[in-house]
């Protein structure tokens, strides 16, 4: 029986110093003064740093990390719609042991920024499956390392692409876990709604989960978040659907989002906001004013609506930059939207913790006695510092094992008394 404690950790929202005991792998008690009662344990003093769950990003693209500048076209004009176009060509040569790769270096610098939790679309619009076979391999060779969930996802559309329902039915049977799509870029309204329906279907015929990327536009007219919505209570679907991006719902009228958001609430619908990602290509066709591209995060939360933060891109045709840092997306995703006062900014890690955990029902998570002893440690002591100074990951501990462990930089600036 190994039993370590890790000392003197802060916790957000709460007073005083607490002691991390792991026994076995799993969190055996957190409670101010406990080491004294393990004798025998190996003992790390944290020195009051901030500990809080693993970070979980609940959309992000495995598949197309580090393409930006490979072969597929410079987007030009910054859109959702050239980057599907430049995509399109490029993953027509996609090599499994290079895809691979691009992979395992973006999710190696997640794990560096704390991230134990991830869902990744895969693109299945295409020929062969290979991006597909590549993410259920690394699902299992690294879940020691990050729990791993596979969207079936049809980047270019259920009916816009030839066959693209028949490609996610495909992924689904070989083993993803989630239903995806795309409805604001198949032709029409009604072909959107058709591929909603569609992926009920499919969610219902394998038992998976669904998360369709929804009104990733300006257009207040795309309106697809009330089809989820809709589908999701009618089918007792509640928890288990996502709506990811919902820029359009930035761009809705008062009274409509004021209806939504009761309807949202019955539907039981979850929410992925990605901030940088949406600040980025959005607001392309507005001249000035100039919007800023992301979902109602606060209306929702205040609504009692599950949203979490991500990051969607390392380095892809949809945005050039991304770091596997989530911290750095609260840090964005705050300032969009406008959520800043303390109360805000102290209850904000649940925006890239608890909210994507509750996106992507992992039932073992938290920070409690019984569950894994999964956790990171931050380089600040309080949630605001933390923010304010896009903390670093010192350490990262899973099921009992230090998976991630980084050195506490050292300053040296000198400065007169
Ligand atoms: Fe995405």
């Amino acid at each position: 029986m190994s039993v370590s404690v890790y000392k003197n950790a802060s916790l957000a929202q709460k007073p005083g110093l607490y002691d991390i005991v792991v026994k076995d792998g799993k969190f055996e008690e957190i409670a101010p003064n406990a080491a004294a009662k393990y004798p025998d344990a190996t003992v790390e003093d944290l020195g009051g740093a901030l500990v809080c769950e693993p970070f979980v990003d609940a959309h992000i693209h495995f598949d197309y990390f580090y393409t930006a500048n490979l072969g597929s076209k410079a987007n030009g004009s910054g859109t959702l719609f050239e980057a599907i176009d430049n995509w399109s060509e490029f993953k027509k040569t996609l090599d499994k042991k290079a895809v691979r790769a691009r992979a395992l270096n973006g999710i190696r610098q997640m794990i560096e920024n704390g991230v134990q939790y991830a869902r990744t679309h895969v693109d299945v619009t295409n020929d062969k499956q290979t991006a597909l076979e590549v993410m259920l391999e690394l699902k299992e060779e690294l879940k020691n390392y990050m729990q791993i969930q596979i969207v079936a996802f049809p980047q270019e559309g259920y009916y816009a692409y030839e066959g693209g329902d028949k490609c996610v039915e495909l992924a689904l049977k070989l083993g993803a876990d989630v239903v995806g799509g795309i409805p604001h870029f198949e032709f029409t309204r009604e072909e959107g709604v058709r591929s909603v329906e569609k992926g009920f279907e499919f969610a219902q015929k394998y038992d998976k989960l669904i998360d369709f990327h929804c009104d990733e536009s300006d257009d207040e007219q795309s309106r697809f978040s009330e089809v989820l919505a809709s589908l999701a209570y009618h089918n007792g679907m509640q928890g288990r659907v996502t709506a990811s991006h919902t820029c359009a719902m930035g761009s809705y009228n008062g009274a409509y989002a004021f209806k939504m958001m009761t309807k949202y609430k019955k539907a039981g619908l979850n929410f992925v906001s990605c901030p940088t990602e949406n600040c980025y290509l959005q607001g392309r066709f507005d001249g000035f004013p100039q919007r800023r591209g992301l979902t109602r995060v606060e209306q929702l939360t205040e609504n009692g609506i599950n949203v979490s933060f991500a990051q969607d891109s390392i380095s892809d045709p949809w945005y050039p930059l991304g770091n596997g840092s989530l911290i750095h997306q609260l840090d964005f995703g705050l300032h969009l939207a406008h959520m800043m006062s303390v109360e805000q900014i102290e209850s904000s890690l649940k925006f890239i913790t608890t909210n994507g955990a509750k996106t992507m029902r992992v039932d073992d998570y938290g920070l409690e006695k019984g569950k894994s002893a999964n956790f990171v440690v931050l380089s600040d002591n309080n949630v605001i510092d933390a923010v304010r100074n896009t903390s670093h990951v010192l350490l990262s501990v899973r099921q009992g094992r230090v998976i991630m462990r980084k050195k506490r930089e050292e300053l040296t600036t000198k400065l007169p008394e």
